[in-house]
């Protein structure tokens, strides 16, 4: 019966296969919405968003009285049923008991009386908390300006924190919007924007045509400009960073005509970037037709850019194929990651993808070493299973990474012209709808079926689908680009180079990482003092080479850079960069005391997803 339920609500859902999500209340195969039209205010000083949301709600089951949404500390004052007429009837509602990781189910009723027309609009005005999990609402001294800055962060389940909604991935809804901010701000959506020309300063409105997942509707207000940067691209920012956002992001437009060429159609229309303060949760998250971007990527020599075009192809991977619940999230991101990989090397030229390739690589093996040791071996399979847990803490490597690599590995067997066809059917036949990695390896086992296909037995794929970390098909791992690199590097270490005599001038940043990644815990304080003052090593400047030197000063108890860790995770939200650094010092009990007492100075400045990452690792749970 359950399945028979289920096989029925499969077209509707637009699910590929029925999937029960076990982070949502909602029950779609009862009531599907479709459409919601927010009219909300920013209140800085209160830290809330307050107004409406009216839902329009597809009935599927005639025989459901109740429609359940997600909430998760929304203060709900009225629901109202708005007729044809554009009269307004009141509805009984009822808010359930909060569960800490999901929030409260909001249950709303109708009376027998009025037997529901099939498609219906639910207003619900309501405000969010001033504690809600998406937002995070920054001072003016934490954007590089004046005036203060919020903005929205849906994924993975904190859409319902300021949108009662069916807040799981395998649903869809389009949206329009309008907003109200300060007078001297300006909103941003991950919509259209609609011009009107009678509006108040202030005021801002948004349509969202193509469907979407909840966890993709975004918002974010502070000062904000404009640059073009070709017909389709462009990219916002605070003014004063604008002009070295531009030019980071000069080849935006192309990074948009590689991602069409292999994954098909761009469906979005527009792509911008917005870049974010420093405290963005991210180093970037995908919100369709603007991307949010933390400031960290800003190099000067475009040498970060690679997180933008992740989150460009997550247009076709994730936007357009969308994981159906959470526990598929390596269908984003390693779709993502591959594709990733592949426009790097289309635009910036196989070597540096190779390279960024080998030290992804390195940060794989050491997350499958650390979840193993952390007995969670379960979490290096590409199929989670999150049930009961904060979503969040399925966010690895593995999903980025392996994920990556089982694609790779299907590249090579498929052979590159057919794997790329495979890909763009795949993203034009599931266009617009969720995705469960059953129904993938599905999707996959009928075209090995097909005659002209490669041989790849079921044993092969679900080893790297269901299996604990790399499976014996992993393709071999580029590792000669950095032939030099860890030539100076082994040669430095023992002590048969120079400090003053590396080849340094000439390395770009991603050999810097390499080699400062490849030196071990028992490099000498001598030779680190000698390093650090003949290169400037620090804080500042290129954010993943500090990332690794800071890393090595940890792994080293390189006392003198330690200001330079809390210095850098003072200065930075960025999810990786905060938690890599937390890692490393979680490893060591002084380094998990020095953790705590940085964490307790930059707390305030993390949005609170990455203070629940954080805590995990320098509170875990005995
Ligand atoms: N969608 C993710 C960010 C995310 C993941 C938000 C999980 C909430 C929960 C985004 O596309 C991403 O992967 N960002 C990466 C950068 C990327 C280049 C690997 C990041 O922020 O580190
Ligand atoms: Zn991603």
């Amino acid at each position: 019966m359950k399945h028979f339920i289920a096989l029925l609500a499969l077209s509707a859902l637009s699910v590929d296969a029925a999937a029960a999500d076990p982070h949502s209340f909602a029950q779609p195969e009862k009531f599907l919405v479709r459409h919601v039209a927010l009219d909300l205010a920013a209140d800085f000083e209160a830290r809330r968003l307050a107004g409406t949301a009216e839902l329009t709600v597809e009935q599927l089951d005639a025989n459901a009285s109740e429609l359940v949404l997600d909430t998760n500390g929304l203060e709900i004052s009225t629901v109202h049923l708005v007729e044809a007429s554009g009269q307004a009837k009141v509805l009984a509602f009822k808010l359930g008991d909060p569960d800490p990781i999901l929030g409260s189910r909001l249950t709303i009723a109708f009376p027998p009386c009025c037997a529901a027309p099939s498609t219906m609009r639910i207003r619900i005005a309501y405000r969010t908390s001033n504690e809600a999990g998406a937002l995070q609402w920054l001072e003016p001294a934490q954007t590089s300006g004046p005036h203060p800055f919020m903005y929205t962060q849906g994924q993975a389940i904190l859409a319902r924190s300021w949108i009662p909604i069916q807040d799981s991935p395998g649903i869809r809804v389009t949206y329009s919007a309008r907003i109200r901010t300060p007078p001297e701000l300006v909103a941003v959506m991950s919509a259209a924007r609609v011009e009107d020309p009678a509006a108040a300063p202030g005021e801002f409105r948004f349509e969202m045509k193509q469907p979407i997942p909840a966890y993709l509707i975004a918002l974010a207000i502070g000062d904000l400009g404009f640059q073009p940067l070709g017909a389709r691209v462009g990219v916002w920012a605070e003014p004063s960073r604008l002009a070295a956002a531009a030019h980071e992001l000069a080849d935006l437009g192309r990074m948009l005509e590689a991602g069409e060429r292999i994954a098909g159609p761009y469906r979005w229309d527009r792509y911008d970037v917005l870049i974010m303060p420093r405290a963005f949760a991210y180093g970037g998250m995908e919100n369709p037709r603007l991307s949010f971007v933390s400031p960290s990527i800003i190099a000067g020599d475009r040498s970060l850019v690679s997180v933008v075009v992740h989150e460009l192809a997550h247009s076709w991977s994730g936007n357009l194929v969308t994981n159906a619940t959470w526990d598929d999230f390596w269908l984003n991101e390693g779709f993502t990651s591959y594709l990733e990989r592949r426009l790097v090397a289309a635009i910036y030229g196989e070597r540096r993808a190779d390279m960024e390739d080998a030290i992804a690589y390195e940060n794989l093996l050491q997350t499958i070493a650390d979840l193993k040791a952390a007995g969670l071996e379960m979490d290096t399979a590409l199929k989670l299973d999150l049930a009961g847990r904060d979503p969040n803490e399925g966010t690895s490597d593995i999903a980025y990474d392996k994920g990556a690599r089982f694609l790779r590995f299907l590249e090579v067997r498929f052979g590159r012209a057919q794997f790329d066809t495979f890909l763009r059917e795949y993203f034009d036949a599931h266009a617009f709808r969720g995705m469960t990695t059953e129904a993938f390896r599905t999707v996959l086992l009928e075209r090995l079926g097909m005659p002209g296909a490669p041989r790849i037995t079921a044993e092969e794929i679900d080893a790297w689908i269901y299996g604990p970390g790399l499976p014996p098909t992993l393709t071999p791992v580029p590792q000669g680009t950095f032939a030099a690199v860890d030539r100076a590097a082994a040669d430095w270490r023992e002590g048969r180079l120079a400090t003053a005599d590396l080849p340094a001038r000439e390395w770009v940043p991603q050999e810097w990482i390499r080699f400062l990644d490849q030196q071990p815990a028992d490099v000498s304080d001598e030779k680190l003092g000698e390093l650090r003052s003949t290169f400037h090593l620090g804080a500042d400047g290129n954010a993943l080479i500090a990332l690794s030197w800071l890393q090595l000063a940890i792994r080293a108890g390189y006392a003198p850079a330690y200001p330079d860790v809390e210095r850098y995770l003072l200065n930075t939200g960025r999810w990786r960069l905060v938690e890599t650094l937390f890692r490393d010092l979680a490893r060591t009990e002084a380094g998990t005391a020095f953790g705590r007492e940085i964490y307790a100075k930059a707390k305030p400045g993390y949005h609170q997803s990455i203070r629940n990452a954080v805590e995990r690792l320098i509170y875990p749970k005995a």
